[in-house]
């Protein structure tokens, strides 16, 4: 079927302003899907689910220099920007915001979003500047997109209670819209980092999935002790070829909390190294 939809690309922050008060003005309500790119089907199922709620979607591509520290991937980070674009135009997306990082941060920044002790913990005891990068890039994204709904994937299941925390601290009058993880056949969820990973490795990298799968059953089967399954999950991530653990937490999904005992809703939090050169970071979780 021939669709005739036109995705309008948008640069600058100023004229992205104007078109979400144009929508506004006209009774229209505008959904966020924030991203920086390389996109998969994790980003489009966000895409997809922005397209039911809203009636006016607005995909932001953005490789945020603020959330990647000094040693990290942001030269390398993949940017396939025409076929971002392709994927955008055939979902009917309305807008691509696509700022460069000046036009974005014209100077250096020093106003910044930080989300407290829960920004520091997990992945932020390894990634110390990362989820201040995050929440000061969504802060504008949010300003310049001026959304109603704006949707985060629980991949990445800290930053979505961080976003959730600062909409709330800050009086955002944005609904955050929590997606599932999309998975690859095997079980991997699906991350623009994964171009890093041949596909033997892709097969290794699995088992962050089925160390979620092994705790969930000894929970199913009544284990309450966060340190036995905790246990449990090392010891099959570290029997994992070229694979080291970062960490890996039980926590209240309502306050991200560690739990010793799982005696309420809880998520296991997952990050793990693979390989050396590029050492490539994993993250999953998964609700136990
Ligand atoms: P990025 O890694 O591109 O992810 C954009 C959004 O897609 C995030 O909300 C993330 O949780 C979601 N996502 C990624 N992989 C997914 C998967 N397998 N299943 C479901 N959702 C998935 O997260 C960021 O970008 C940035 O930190 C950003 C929020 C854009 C701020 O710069």
């Amino acid at each position: 079927m021939q669709r005739n939809f036109s995705t309008e690309l948008i640069t600058c922050p100023v004229a992205m302003g104007r078109f979400s008060e144009r929508m506004r003005g006209q009774g229209k309500t505008i959904a966020l899907v924030p991203t920086m790119g390389c996109l998969h089907e994790g980003h489009l199922s966000l895409v997809r689910a922005a397209k039911q709620k809203a009636d006016v979607v607005v995909v932001s591509i953005f490789v945020n220099p603020l959330q990647f520290g000094e040693n990290e991937d942001l030269a390398a980070y993949p940017r396939p920007f025409a076929r971002d674009l392709q994927l955008c135009q055939e979902l009917g997306v309305d807008v691509v915001f696509h700022p460069d990082a000046r036009a974005l941060y014209p100077g250096e920044v020093p106003t910044r979003v930080e989300g407290g002790p829960t920004a520091k913990v997990y992945c932020g005891q390894t990634r110390p500047i990362h989820f201040g990068g995050v929440l000061t890039a969504v802060s504008i994204l949010f300003h310049v997109t001026k959304p109603q709904f704006a949707f985060f994937g629980e991949k990445d299941f800290q930053q979505l209670f961080l976003v959730r925390q600062m909409c709330r601290d800050l009086h955002f009058s944005v609904e955050i819209c929590g997606m599932p993880i999309v998975r690859e056949a095997g079980g991997l969820a699906m991350s623009s980092r994964n171009v890093y990973l041949s596909p033997d490795r892709r097969a290794i990298a699995t088992v962050l999935y089925r160390a979620i799968g092994a705790a969930q059953q000894m929970v199913r089967n009544g284990e309450r002790s966060a340190a036995k399954v905790l246990n449990e999950v090392h010891s099959l991530v570290q029997s994992a070829p070229e694979m080291a653990l970062d960490y890996a937490e039980l926590v209240d999904v309502n306050t991200l909390a560690r739990v010793d005992q799982l005696l309420g809703p809880s998520r296991l939090l997952l990050a793990a190294f693979f390989g050396d050169s590029p050492r490539i970071r994993l993250i999953d979780n998964g609700a136990v």
